[in-house]
């Protein structure tokens, strides 16, 4: 190829020219033109395709098989609609509750995280899509994402930050997103260190590296810091975010003048040809096939499948159960319920209609989605309120009441039922578009539209008060003490089959098996941090984010990570640990028994945390396993843990190497990161 037609290849072309998000430039006859969409929800701005599952609820569920059906269909979408790159999964992490894009991602623990990101990769890549595994790296806010810079030291971005990366790197994912803001004063988009040094360095990634739309601030600085394609491409939008076009002419030019290494241009090249070939684009790759600004325009193919069986199954598996006092759910187990009430705008649809707002960006009726570029049309709802219907039968009345101002009625409607189901939510999504005054990250972490009037309201006319609540992270829960609220049941943000999936696992259909990918405070103030307003983020608490920070200063969370109950219970036994191998090849393996006790079968999450020697001045304690397993009511199942160099070492900065520390490690099984069952102790 020319050199022009190796530039183009790295090159947008404007943001949003056609129905895609960016494309590149075609390179003469010899390489097409790529599509570039979100996002990580489903196909963005598309008809006929499917609203999964989002990233956060993938966690919730801690199913890896689940998590890798949804990238398998997801990406079958993308494809057949001819859309060639997906700018996800996802993988940054719940720093603060309040941040806007954390509903995208997985949670607050990086081990959890990484393995979604794994299995999202493997499944998108395994239908034909180019990843890019985002957003490298410190973009755990959205306030001042342009212009601050993510400060952390070398331990955190490599033990933390770093890690679901290192697991897209382990899924072979094509491509890596680079972040808008900078690191340590640099932007991540041409920080040497990070994109050169770390990733193609250290942990030896073959694939390109894109810039997030606007994010490239230059043309020879950024291309010899490591980056391989700009996006959007766009010379008009340089006020936005300071970055405009810089490759194409510009690229061209830095080569003739010298001050970019044409060998330089051929790997950029190399790099997105490459991945192209890998995941089997030069053969049979579909015509583009959806437009946005006209849904009458084109061909707008229906490419649902069997989508929705996935986004049913991961909905139901990702509904958290945090109370079930009198075990007042399942419902159904005999007559007794003759009447239900179902409370408040978010058991509904949407009065003025599906996909009414841009992107995703109203919360009128139940929350499906956040809003931003992560966000996906639904193609249809299946709102709770018929889902409960219909899975309640003809034998039980079901009436509603779904607005959420008037308690007084709300009160009413709720009095004379047998059980009330109350229902509430929290939004929150990309700073671009601002939603009841929040400006992407949300303003607090409380309940919107009136939601904890709502709910005291109809738990003090009913004595079987059912909470249901949809939301893209935690919440405070003022009510929480109320007699009257028997049960809190946790669906979070599940797609287009919201309503099958929670009746599924109200009527005992499916029995409860998520679990929280992050804590819910008592206070707000327990939290380690908040969205910082200043322009220097300083991520001063280093690798002690989430549980890790209440563990350390042995604060009491209301419901802690990892928590989430079942209709039966499970009996952990005989933990044994055999350690073999030195240093580097040191090996920990474990093994325990767990049974169903209770009287239905189901699914639990074991859950491996590690303590390190006190000398590594690690967190008391970090997940480095989980593994859910299906059980029939009284049987036994073995389960089986790992643990290699990956899950025992610590960076050591002034070596710049990792080193697994010697001493007394603890390994603590449990059902989630409060309740241990078990725990032994192992010598490196
Ligand atoms: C490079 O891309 C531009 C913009 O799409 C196009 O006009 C030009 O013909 C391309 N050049 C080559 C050599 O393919
Ligand atoms: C940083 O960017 C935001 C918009 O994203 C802007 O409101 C703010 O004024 C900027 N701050 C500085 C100091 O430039
Ligand atoms: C950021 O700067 C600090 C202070 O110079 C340094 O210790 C640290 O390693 C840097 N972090 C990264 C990720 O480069
Ligand atoms: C080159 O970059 C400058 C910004 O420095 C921009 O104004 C110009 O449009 C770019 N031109 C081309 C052809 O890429
Ligand atoms: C969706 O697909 C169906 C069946 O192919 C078609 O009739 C319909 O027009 C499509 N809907 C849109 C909004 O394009
Ligand atoms: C929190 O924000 C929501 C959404 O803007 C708002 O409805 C609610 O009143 C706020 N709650 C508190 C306690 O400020």
């Amino acid at each position: 190829m020319s050199l022009e037609e190796r530039v183009n290849i790295t090159t947008g072309t404007g943001n949003e020219q056609g129905p895609c998000e960016g494309n590149t430039a075609a390179a003469g006859n010899l390489f097409p033109a790529l599509c570039l969409n979100d996002g990580p929800t489903g196909l963005r701005r598309a008809y006929n395709t499917s609203q999964f599952v989002a990233g956060i609820n993938a966690a919730a569920s801690w199913d890896r098989e689940l998590t890798r059906q949804r990238g398998a269909e997801m990406g079958r979408e993308f494809r057949a609609k001819g859309v060639n790159v997906i700018l996800g999964p996802g993988m940054n992490m719940m720093r603060t509750p309040r941040a806007g894009r954390n509903w995208e991602f997985a949670g607050e623990d990086p081990y959890l995280t990484g393995e979604i990101a794994y299995e999202t990769v493997v499944g998108l890549q395994s239908s034909g899509m180019i990843t890019t595994s985002k957003h490298l790296i410190g973009n755990e806010q959205d306030t001042n994402r342009y212009n601050s810079s993510t400060n952390m030291d070398d331990k955190t971005l490599h033990e933390l930050y770093l890690h679901p990366f290192v697991r897209a790197l382990d899924a072979e994912t094509t491509g890596i997103m680079c972040s808008y803001n900078m690191v340590n004063g640099t932007y991540a988009c041409e920080d040497d260190y990070i994109l050169n040094s770390v990733l193609k360095g250290e942990l030896g990634f073959k694939g390109f590296v894109v810039s997030d739309w606007w994010a490239t601030h230059s043309t020879a600085f950024a291309v010899n810091s490591g980056l391989d394609m700009t996006m959007p491409g766009d010379a008009n939008s340089q006020s936005i975010t300071g970055g405009g076009l810089w490759f194409g002419k510009n690229l061209t030019d830095a080569v003739k003048n010298g001050d970019v290494d044409e060998d330089r241009v051929t790997d950029m090249a190399t790099r997105i040809v490459a991945a192209w070939y890998k995941v089997g684009q030069d053969k049979g790759f579909p015509e583009l096939n959806f437009n946005y600004f006209d849904s009458n325009v084109g061909a707008d193919l229906d490419v649902q499948g069997d989508s929705k069986d996935n986004i049913r199954k991961q909905g139901a598996a990702s509904v958290v159960l945090l109370r079930n006092d009198d075990d007042i759910l399942p419902l159904g187990q005999d007559d007794k319920v003759k009447k239900i009430a179902v409370i408040g705008s978010d058991a509904g649809a949407d009065p003025e209609g599906l996909n009414q707002c841009q992107d995703g960006a109203c919360s009128r009726g139940t929350l499906t989605q956040g809003w931003g570029s992560g966000s996906a049309y639904l193609p249809y709802l299946v709102t709770p309120l018929d889902g409960i219907k219909d899975r309640a039968g003809d034998s039980v009345d079901v009436v509603s009441y779904l607005d959420d101002w008037n308690v007084d009625e709300a009160a009413k409607v709720a009095s004379d039922a047998d059980i009330a189901m109350v229902f509430a939510k929290s939004d929150s999504g990309e700073m671009y578009i601002v939603v009841d005054d929040n400006p992407g990250d949300r303003n607090n972490i409380s309940l919107w539209y009136n939601g904890d009037e709502l709910i005291k309201a109809v738990a003090d006319a009913n004595k079987n008060t059912v909470v249901v609540i949809h939301s893209v992270g935690p919440i405070l829960m003022p009510w929480i003490d109320h007699p009257n609220i028997k049960a809190i049941v946790w669906p979070g943000l599940p797609g287009q089959e919201t309503g099958n999936s929670l009746a599924d696992v109200l009527f005992g259909e499916v029995n409860p098996s998520g679990k929280l990918p992050y804590t819910i405070a008592k206070k707000f103030d327990d939290y380690l941090g908040d969205i910082v307003m200043e322009l220097d983020i300083e991520y001063t608490e280093g690798v002690n984010v989430g549980y890790r920070h209440f563990d350390k200063y042995d604060i009491e969370p209301l419901y802690e990570f990892g928590y989430g109950l079942s209709y039966t219970t499970f009996d952990y036994s005989g933990l044994k640990v055999k350690v073999s191998g030195k240093g580097k090849d040191a090996k920990v393996t474990a093994s325990l028994k767990v049974e169903n006790t209770g009287d239905v079968d189901g699914a639990d999450v074991v859950q491996a945390y590690l303590g390190f020697p006190e000398d590594a001045e690690q967190p008391p304690k970090m997940l480095r396993g989980f593994e859910k397993v299906n059980i029939k009511h009284g049987k036994k199942q073995d389960v089986k843990f790992e643990f290699s160099e990956r899950d025992l070492r610590v960076w050591d900065t002034a070596k710049q190497e990792w080193v697994v520390p010697s001493g007394t490690f603890t390994l603590y099984i449990g059902a989630s990161s409060r309740d241990i069952r078990l725990e032994d102790t192992f010598t490196l």
